[in-house]
């Protein structure tokens, strides 16, 4: 006991005495102010470097100050939108932040991406940022300095003009109606800040594919707008297991099944896109979700018409290999003699699901490449990702997979699944 007390009388005058040197050496001080300096240095510089190099970090901070700035706005009518007020009150709307890191891969980070609470569920807020091709609306004349916008019935026009140049589409006229919606027709001000908004959300892709689009139920659904902000709902992503090694792994005949069953959801998608003409460029399994059991695809960025990738990937820019001429995963040919890029797509959606998706790599075996895929699963699949023979190739896109080969992989997937289905049942 006394031996124990004592030694803890030492233990503590000899603290006191460490901390007492400690305290009054100035020398001392000065050099843990200095290692204290240089941590933190090296801390600000990694975190600048992190944010420097890879760009796509989110800080929920940001999120909410841009909310507050776009609140701002509206209070100070430079802009309008039917859920404003929900928006900027803070009590429907609310909880904004980053998307969730594992949800983004680099390609895809999508920095005008933010989630949301709204009452009981989770929204996605978009923020269409002009882009490259962004037009201004406005003009200004040089003798008043005067900002000049046009009628009503003209910017109608232009939409229209504008929406039958970019994606080939004729718009019906109740459509481009719906589309337009323009409020505070009596206020010149806030006409004017309706109309720009309504532009700037019009040249967005997304928010534009997805009001098109509404009733066929593809693409999210826009709840609202406020200025060049829209909100829309969050798919429930369709969830797989993070590293899927199945030549070594086993996979359990309910998630098996779960694997055909989206698969066969993602080829009814494919049959959609093909009937409005839409080419998916950049696919990926995170990409697509489900909202009231039916299969969507969330990142609108790179999907349009046909008719505008024949364009965009044709447009006669200077080439070196056939890579040059892609966009993402939407293919071309880099024209050998004249080295432009000169030729339209040449592969389609269902080529480009069954390579990403369905087959994937040796390294990322896609979801149908399992240890119980069947042999003539995996034929097919490796058929569809690189069609060769003429039956397999579509008619239209040389290195496209035609439609009797997505028949014939439909028919497959669901008649494992049917086999699957009757055989659990007596087992
Ligand atoms: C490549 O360009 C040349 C010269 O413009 C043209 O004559 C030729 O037909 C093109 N080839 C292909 C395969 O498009």
């Amino acid at each position: 006991m006394t031996i124990t007390g004592n030694s803890a009388l030492v233990l503590h005058g000899r603290l006191k005495n460490m901390t007492r040197r400690f305290r009054f050496s100035p020398r001392r001080r000065q050099y843990c102010v200095l290692t204290f300096a240089g941590i933190l240095t090296m801390l600000l510089l990694g975190i600048v470097g992190y944010a420097i190099s890879s760009m796509h970090y989110c800080f929920d901070v940001l999120v909410e100050w841009k909310i507050s700035k776009i609140c701002n706005q509206y209070y100070g009518n430079e802009i309008t939108g039917y859920m404003c007020p929900e928006l900027c009150a803070g009590d429907t709307i609310s909880e904004f932040h980053c998307q969730p890191a594992k949800q983004t891969s680099e390609y895809h980070f999508n920095p005008n991406r933010f989630l949301a609470r709204k009452a009981q569920q989770f929204v996605v807020v978009k923020h269409a940022v002009p882009d490259s091709s962004y037009e201004k609306l406005a003009w200004v004349d040089s003798r008043h300095q005067e900002e000049h916008y046009p009628s009503e019935s003209e910017y109608g026009g232009i939409v229209r003009r504008y929406i039958e140049l970019r994606y080939n589409i004729q718009l019906p006229f109740d459509k481009l109606n719906s589309l337009l919606k323009l409020k505070n027709k009596n206020n010149r001000i806030l006409f004017h800040a309706s109309m720009r908004n309504s532009w700037n959300l019009i040249q967005n892709n997304e928010y534009l594919l997805s009001r098109l689009y509404e009733e066929k139920e593809i693409f999210p659904q826009v709840i609202g707008t406020c200025g060049d902000l829209f909100i829309t709902e969050l798919l429930d992503t369709v969830e797989f297991d993070e590293r899927r090694y199945h030549f070594t792994n086993h996979i359990d005949l309910s998630k098996w099944r779960y694997h055909l069953k989206v698969a066969v959801l993602i080829l009814d998608y494919l049959e959609e896109m093909a009937q409005n003409r839409f080419q998916m460029c950049s696919v990926l399994l995170a990409g697509f979700g489900i909202s009231d059991s039916r299969m969507k695809y969330h990142d609108l960025r790179y999907i349009t018409t046909e008719a505008s990738i024949d364009r965009r990937l044709s447009d006669g820019r200077w080439c070196r290999h056939d890579d040059d001429c892609s966009y993402h995963d939407c293919r071309s040919r880099c024209n050998a003699t004249s080295h432009q890029c000169t030729t339209g797509l040449l592969n389609n959606n269902l080529q480009i699901v069954c390579e990403k998706i369905f087959r994937g790599t040796a390294k990322e075996p896609g979801i149908l490449v399992t240890e119980k895929s069947p042999a003539r699963l995996l034929r097919i699949l490796e058929r569809c990702a690189q069609p060769v023979s003429r039956a397999d190739v579509d008619s239209s896109r040389p290195w496209g997979a035609s439609k009797a080969l997505k028949k014939q992989l439909y028919n497959e997937l669901t008649s494992i699944y049917e086999h699957l289905a009757s055989s659990s049942i007596y087992s």
